[in-house]
């Protein structure tokens, strides 16, 4: 057999996206989906439907449906529940972003995967295939920038208006989403912050809460963190700027690379910065430099969510390594969760970050939520979710 017989559970924005790309892909077949709302198989084209089953019960559909494999684009909540399920029903599986609300939903979710070494577990964490990402990544393991001294990432081009928070009830609320721009839009961005950096000791942030849009969660967040060699990081993010930036600087002992409108540029020192400053007899000035364009080829961006449904596929068929493995979306959250403690306790937080503390945190807003439909932190079940709807 050279496919894999995938379903989808939850066909919404995301869910029904990846319906049309594993029609393009050769190593994959469509013939299941699952949603609690059944309005949701409207979205998928009359040619696809006919030829795939729909359930509206999640058991039903693990139990019943000719598949091998699961991706879970559900609300973020139920992540952690469904992908259990599909486990213990021996699926692989690709579990949306986030992994999980919080770190401890996330370590669970790991522990149960661990005894399922067998199955493929995959996170859509599609930015990874992004070339130009790659290739920052290769020129930093290569030494290219040499010892790196800080990091600043603004990523405000998160622009959402108010009608994309009330387009769903169960977004941007503490009860029914879990997190705002730190969870929703930035997990990439902090997926790719430890793929690239790895994660810091310390963090600082100030967090504010619906500042530009009627919603309980963060809208922006002005975050500082430093690492245990000296190098230290800036992490902006906002959805409530109109143009917003994507701009990632790396400044580092060889120069300073700059990363925006999808064009990495690199300017070179002559002497490394360090070396300089110990030896040059000038009070003034600095070391010369060129300004260098690296050049990506950038097509592949175009078919980031297809090729890591393609990539586990292959995972699954021919053993090929992942290129987004499950457990490791437990890192980004991590940095997105302790972002958002220190902004609300005002402290500095030190990783590995307690994650405890972070659902004892979690729970108190999930109390205060104006969203009242019945979700519960640490034991939301599909069930809960398909009463409330
Ligand atoms: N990788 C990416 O680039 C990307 C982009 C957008 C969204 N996402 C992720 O995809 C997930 C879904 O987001 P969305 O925008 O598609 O949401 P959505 O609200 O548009 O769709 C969610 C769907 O899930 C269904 N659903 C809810 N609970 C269910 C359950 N327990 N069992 C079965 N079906 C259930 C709903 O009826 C709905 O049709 C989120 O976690 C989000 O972070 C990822």
């Amino acid at each position: 057999m050279d496919f894999v017989k995938f379903g989808i559970i939850g066909i919404g924005n995301m869910g029904s996206g990846h319906v049309r790309y594993i029609g393009e892909l050769s190593n994959c077949r469509l013939t299941a989906v699952c949603d609690i709302n059944p309005k949701a198989f409207d979205r998928i084209n009359a040619a696809t439907r006919e030829k795939i089953k729909c359930y509206t019960d999640v058991d039903t559909f693990l139990k019943e449906a000719d598949i091998e494999a699961v991706i879970i684009a559900v609300p973020h909540y139920f992540h952690p529940d469904l992908a259990i399920k599909a486990l213990k029903a021996g699926k692989h599986i690709i579990v949306e972003k986030p992994i999980a609300v919080h770190k401890k939903e996330a370590e669970r979710l790991i522990a149960e995967g661990a005894k399922h070494p067998e199955l493929k577990q995959s996170l859509m964490f599609n930015q990874r295939i992004i070339p130009t990402h790659k290739k920052i990544k290769q020129l930093i393991d290569n030494g290219e920038l040499g010892k790196i001294r800080r990091i600043n990432w603004v990523i405000t081009d998160w622009f959402r208006s108010q009608a994309y928070y009330d387009s769903g009830d169960w977004r941007a609320s503490w009860r029914g989403e879990g997190g705002g721009v730190l969870l929703n839009q930035c997990p990439h961005q902090l997926d790719l912050w430890q793929w690239l950096f790895g994660l810091p000791k310390t963090v600082r942030a100030v967090v504010k809460f619906g500042k530009y849009h009627d919603i309980e969660v963060e809208d922006e967040v002005n975050v500082y963190m430093e690492y245990e060699d000296g190098t230290v990081g800036n992490f902006i993010a906002s959805t409530g700027e109109m143009p917003g930036d994507n701009r990632l600087e790396i400044t580092a002992e060889k120069g300073k690379l700059i990363y925006e409108d999808g064009k990495i540029t690199f300017v070179r020192n002559e002497i490394e910065t360090s070396e300089f400053c110990k030896t040059t007899k000038k009070s003034f000035g600095i070391a010369d430099k060129w300004i260098c364009q690296i050049p990506v080829n950038n097509e592949a961006a175009a078919h980031q969510h297809r090729n890591v449904i393609e990539n586990v596929a292959n995972a699954i068929l021919k053993d090929t390594p992942l290129l987004a493995p499950m457990a490791e979306g437990i890192r980004g959250l991590e940095l997105g969760n302790s972002m958002l403690l220190a902004g609300l306790k005002d402290k500095v937080v030190t990783l590995p970050m307690d994650s405890d503390e972070y659902a004892a945190e979690l729970e108190k807003l999930v109390a205060t939520s104006r969203y009242q439909k019945k979700v519960v932190v640490n034991e939301a079940t599909a069930d809960d979710m398909a009463k409330s709807y």
